[in-house]
């Protein structure tokens, strides 16, 4: 698929801002790149280490106080974890921060203040690489700048479960539009000399039980789903760190399962950076690093230090090779020296960060990851014809809602919200101050009152007296607990209900991390799902909803109607007591996740994959699709037919009958074209070979068979546009090849 940043035309100064502020933000990188092999480098660094030196590099501590431990003397504190250097040797300290939204920070009296791009699944609704690219390479400036050359981010587990707390630091149902933003965020990262860590491998598809959770599923299934996403992330993004998950995978912990570290990848897919765990997976020392392993992170979170003395001991007893330990660390080095971590020692350094040019990054994926779900009789975009407007709820008078946990970044200014959600982790619940109605007032002639939403009645009655209704509903999400259910909580639909009831004139804007249930869909006007907005999310909402930009994000993952449209109904594992082991069977599904699994089952969502209304038009001509080079490159004409600005988001799906294929279909490619007015371009897209394939367990390869193909252009996975048939030839290829 080509890279989109070859064929995004932004005229806008926000774009140029963009490309500046990014170029700047990579150039020392370009020019400093590591000298010499990477691989060579670390070699012969290895080969001066002592066994202590060894041991002191494969075994990491959490950098703030925990279970009675205090964190190290050394190290930024109050992050994610630090690993003491070898100065003798020039190997640096590994700072280690979170997350795939910002420079996060635990909880601690005051919270250093960094920009949060939108959440992970606001991203991914850009289908925009190159934005994904300008926000990783964003955080991953201002993670140097704080002192860290180790950003854990990267997170790119399928949304198999529209209940799963952490859904939106992720990217969605789909493997290749996960793997490609993913792997250009990793990227992007990369781009400052901080390795980045793509996680949690694998299948830490839900937060029920995460630790004891045992994921059941095939090989082929999950080589062709979660693992396909991983496999195109660390190709497009080539992190240096892969992050193990809690959970288990068929009846082995993830961070010690000689079949996902060892087989699939380090020898199917030859990936030569390290494993680390995540904080608390470790579960053995021979095991885990037989299996693998190459560090254990975050110490005192594991039952016990196994990667310290007790390795050390298993090394000086032959219970683990010499050889294992010195692939460890040769790994760790490897991914140091590859990202330029030597050449580019890490300063705290905040003052250097160009906030204004980072805000600008994040509110540009806002705005292109906000998704137009329904736009009745174009009540969208506002104008000026609405005197008065009543915006109520969701605390749209001071800020925007963002996701709890281990990548809570804390915004410049607080949060205008203190004193929501749990005291404890992962909370607390935190607005950053970006007010979409303080935004709106700036831009709107209308007379614009709040009401807070509390009370249903006294919302109604506001909107019965106002032009115009905008409700802001949120749900908010987070690390370690899940959704119960798909609703909006806190009674905000009855709430939605009560003011449609009052006003036809009703918009609600979402702020959720996960698809929801709309009761109240048919008698609104429009509905925009914003997700976690971000640093500037209220400016971003704003310019969206009065059509200064057109609403250009397209849905990443299905919205069901309702959990009984799922392959588990009933979330595996609610309701167990903590710490209760138990399995869940994601070979119900399979492959089939999301639309996949919609299409094979003939379930109707509520809004499709892909799915995504514009303010203005387009035409799809000249659809054509040939056989390239063992896949199938496809072209095609885009025109904006409306009156104003747009961006188009055409998506491929490719469909083979008798091919033994997990659903009718599959996205195989797509592109996103910001078009005038009237303006026509012609896009080329090249399909992933692996989205033509079946991967056949027995031999380990991708089969591609012999056969007529039918190439599906579409607006999502349920608006086909235009259809076109190609032959390919029969032809196999490795488990890590293309
Ligand atoms: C957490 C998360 C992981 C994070 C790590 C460090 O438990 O699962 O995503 O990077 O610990 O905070």
């Amino acid at each position: 698929m080509r890279h989109l940043g070859n064929t995004l035309k932004h005229g806008a100064l926000a774009m140029t801002l963009i490309a500046s502020a990014v170029h700047a933000m990579a150039a020392d990188g370009a020019a400093g790149a590591a000298k010499g092999d990477p691989d060579a480098r670390a070699r012969a660094t290895v080969a001066a280490m002592t066994l202590d030196e060894k041991i002191q590099t494969v075994f990491g501590y959490f950098s703030t106080d925990f279970k009675g431990t205090a964190k190290p003397k050394e190290g930024v504190p109050f992050t994610a974890g630090f690993i003491p250097g070898v100065e003798r040797l020039g190997i640096p300290h590994q700072q280690l921060t979170d997350a795939g939204t910002g420079v996060a920070s635990q909880p601690n009296p005051s919270p250093r203040q960094r920009t949060a791009l939108p959440a992970g699944i606001a991203t991914a609704a850009s289908w925009n690489p190159a934005l994904s690219y300008a926000g990783g390479a964003m955080i991953g400036k201002e993670a140097r700048l704080s002192g860290h050359n180790v950003m854990l981010a990267g997170g790119i587990n399928l949304l198999r479960e529209p209940r799963n707390g952490r859904n939106f630091e992720y990217a969605g149902e789909d493997p290749l539009l996960s793997g490609v933003i993913g792997g250009e965020q990793i990227r992007g990262i990369q781009s400052n000399h901080v390795v980045a860590t793509v996680k949690h491998f694998a299948y830490n598809d839900q937060e029920t039980g995460r630790f004891k959770v045992n994921v059941k599923i095939g090989d082929a299934a999950g080589r062709m789903s979660d693992l396909l996403a991983f496999q195109i992330a660390i190709e497009r993004g080539n992190p240096g760190s892969v992050m193990c998950a809690y959970n288990l995978v068929n009846g082995a912990y993830a961070c010690e399962n000689d079949y996902l570290l060892n087989k699939v990848l380090k020898r199917d897919w030859g990936y030569k950076g390290y494993v680390m765990s995540d904080w608390g997976a470790v579960h053995s020392t021979i095991p885990a690093a037989l299996s693998g392993l190459d560090q254990q992170s975050g110490w005192p979170f594991d039952q016990s230090p196994y990667f310290n003395g007790a390795l050390k001991e298993a090394v000086e007893n032959g219970h683990v090779p010499q050889a294992r330990l010195d692939d460890m660390v040769q790994r760790i080095l490897r991914a140091l020296y590859a990202n330029g971590a030597m050449e580019h020692p890490v300063r705290v350094e905040p003052e250097k960060i160009d906030f204004a040019a980072s805000a600008l990054v994040s509110q540009q994926v806002a705005e292109e990851g906000i998704v137009l779900l329904k736009n009745r009789d174009g009540l969208l975009p506002l104008s000026d014809t609405h005197r008065t407007i009543a915006i109520i709820g969701g605390h749209a008078d001071v800020g925007v809602l963002s996701g709890g946990g281990s990548s809570q970044v804390y915004p410049i200014g607080g949060s205008p919200v203190p004193n929501e959600g749990p005291k404890v982790f992962p909370g607390p619940i935190v607005y950053l101050p970006s007010s979409p109605m303080q935004a709106l007032a700036k831009r709107l002639k209308a007379k614009i009152v709040y009401h807070d939403g509390k009370d249903a009645a006294a919302a109604a009655r506001l909107a019965a007296s106002s032009d115009l209704a905008l409700v802001f509903a949120t749900q908010w999400t987070a690390e370690s607990i899940d959704q119960p259910d798909l609703s909006l909580p806190n009674g905000q639909d009855a709430v939605i209900a009560a003011v449609a009831a009052a006003n036809k004139r009703t918009v609600v804007v979402l702020e959720t991390g996960s698809p929801v249930t709309m009761p109240w869909l048919d008698d609104v006007g429009a509905v925009v799902q914003a997700w976690y907005p971000g640093s500037r999310g209220g400016e971003a909402i704003a310019r969206v909803l009065a059509g200064e930009v057109d609403a250009s994000g397209r849905l990443p993952a299905t919205f069901p109607r309702s959990v009984d449209q799922l392959p588990r109904p009933a979330l595996d594992g609610a309701g167990l007591p903590e710490g209760t082991r138990f399995a869940t069977d994601y070979d119900i599904e399979g492959a089939a996740v999301g639309y996949k699994w919609f299409d094979k089952k003939g379930h109707k969502p509520l809004f499709a994959f892909g799915h995504g209304l514009s303010y203005t038009s387009f035409k799809y001509t000249g659809l054509a699709a040939a056989a390239k080079d063992g896949a199938i490159d496809v072209s095609f004409s885009v025109t904006n037919t409306g009156k104003r600005a747009g961006k188009a988001v055409p998506q491929v799906y490719v469909s083979k009958t008798g091919a033994g294929w997990e659903a009718p279909k599959r996205l195989g490619g797509w592109d996103k074209l910001a078009l005038q007015a009237g303006e026509s371009r012609t896009s080329r897209v090249a399909i992933d070979p692996r989205t033509l394939a079946v991967f056949d367990s027995a031999s380990g390869k991708w089969k591609i068979a012999a056969g007529e193909y039918t190439v599906i252009l579409a607006e999502a996975a349920d608006a086909p546009v235009t259809t076109v048939k190609v032959r390919l030839p029969a032809r196999e290829f490795a488990a890590g090849g293309r």
